[in-house]
């Protein structure tokens, strides 16, 4: 089973940046490549036979909240969304109970919600990664297929990862206690500096079934040659 890539391109490219990523991409048509842009890329990317994804969305339908974009409106043109990024969680104060929510309104709209989890810094030395994962974990109303990606804080876009017992460890714990909870089977990404030079040894760990990545991503060609890296 080939590992899952997905491109968290954040608020970068404009529109003729996007127009030339999704004309590179379309070319290879690889498998499980999932392209998370900004909202306002997400049609030309779904037109270039891209599968999407979108990086976050409110989680009520439709109304009057101006600026907003919803699981409603994006369900014809995603096939993914990411929820709970350390950067929603952290300057736009989103707390477990909103991303809740989210990932309700994804399972509402048919949207499969790859939901971020992880520790910061302080709390991986005071040893907390577990009850920061658990507590990230819980209580969620399953109704669908759900992905995780754990991405500790304190790895995103620093050049800092794990070794590869702690992305292991992490990772087997997600996928045990999502079975004793939920009883269902996961996939669990890894995200946090990958780049073209650790990517391969990062999936060369069982417990990671993919990677979710930020920077690295931003140019197509450099995707590409992860994506061969780790698959081809
Ligand atoms: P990074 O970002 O690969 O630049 O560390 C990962 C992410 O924010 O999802």
């Amino acid at each position: 089973m080939n590992k899952i890539i997905v491109a968290n391109l954040k608020m970068n490219l404009n529109y003729n940046e996007a127009l030339n990523y999704g004309d590179i991409l379309r070319k290879y048509n690889y498998d499980n490549i999932i392209v998370c842009p900004s909202n306002i890329h997400i049609d030309l990317m779904h037109k270039y036979g891209v599968v999407v994804g979108a990086q976050d969305a409110y989680y009520l339908n439709k109304g009057a909240y101006t600026g907003e974009v919803s699981f409603y409106q994006l369900k014809d043109l995603v096939k993914y969304c990411i929820i709970g990024h350390s950067e929603r969680r952290t300057l736009f104060n989103e707390s477990n109970e909103i991303i809740k929510d989210k990932i309700a309104s994804c399972f509402f709209n048919k949207i499969i919600p790859i939901l971020c989890i992880g520790e910061t810094k302080e709390e991986y030395d005071n040893k907390k990664t577990f009850e920061i994962v658990e507590e990230q974990i819980k209580d969620l109303n399953i109704s669908g297929e759900i992905i995780i990606a754990y991405e500790p804080v304190y790895s995103i876009g620093t050049g800092i990862i794990p070794n590869d017992d702690g992305i292991d460890n992490v990772h087997t714990y997600i996928k045990k206690r999502f079975k004793e909870i939920y009883n269902i089977d996961i996939k669990v990404l890894y995200g946090g500096s990958v780049n073209l030079d650790n990517c391969k040894d990062i999936c060369n760990i069982e417990s990671v079934d993919g990677l979710l990545i930020g920077g690295a991503s931003i140019d197509v060609n450099n995707l590409i040659e992860i994506y061969k890296k780790v698959n081809l």
